[in-house]
């Protein structure tokens, strides 16, 4: 089932999500439903908060369904390793229509468990280690508009209010 994505300004988006504690059926049929909405966006991943549920988890893969090879699931995540430097257009399903150059290493390892429950490590270079910071990053309540600096971050801002008001957004 595709489930509604959430958008900046909903408070869920904004704060630190939690440990999952059992793969559950629920966590189960979680993980089929953000798969499925991440495809029907698309997009190239998708973390729970992004969905209305607070939990320590998410979903990449960077070839949007092309390969079923890359679907990755990563549940209860934490860095391992990270090095390098990165400067990429980046967006986000929770900020429509707008992207913008983030730093981000350009390498990453990060461990977690699949949707199994068993543990696994998978390392990303380049749009892959992107798409692991930037879904880890939703899990601790940070958009990537967070990761902006003054003028560029403040003109999103205001733009997204602005229709906001206007029920536009
Ligand atoms: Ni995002």
């Amino acid at each position: 089932m595709i489930r509604p994505i959430l958008k900046h300004g909903d408070q869920l988006l904004h704060e630190r999500a939690a440990i999952v504690g059992a793969i559950t059926p629920e966590i189960s049929q979680l993980v089929d439903d953000m798969v499925e909405t991440m495809y029907a966006a698309p997009g190239i991943g998708l973390a729970a908060p992004q969905v209305g549920v607070a939990l320590r988890l998410f979903v990449v893969d960077v070839s949007v369904g092309r390969d079923a090879n890359q679907l990755i699931v990563m549940i209860n995540p934490e860095f391992v390793d990270r090095d390098g430097m990165q400067l990429e257009e980046e967006g986000c399903l929770s900020v429509p229509g707008f992207n913008a150059t983030v730093v981000r290493p350009s390498r990453v390892v990060i461990k977690g468990l699949d949707r199994a429950g068993e543990p696994q490590q998978r390392e990303g270079t380049g749009l892959l280690a992107r798409a692991f910071q930037h879904e880890m990053d939703h899990l601790d309540g940070t958009l990537f508009v967070d990761r902006l600096r003054g003028i560029k971050r403040d003109l999103i801002v205001r733009k997204i209010k602005k229709m906001t008001r206007a029920g536009k957004w």
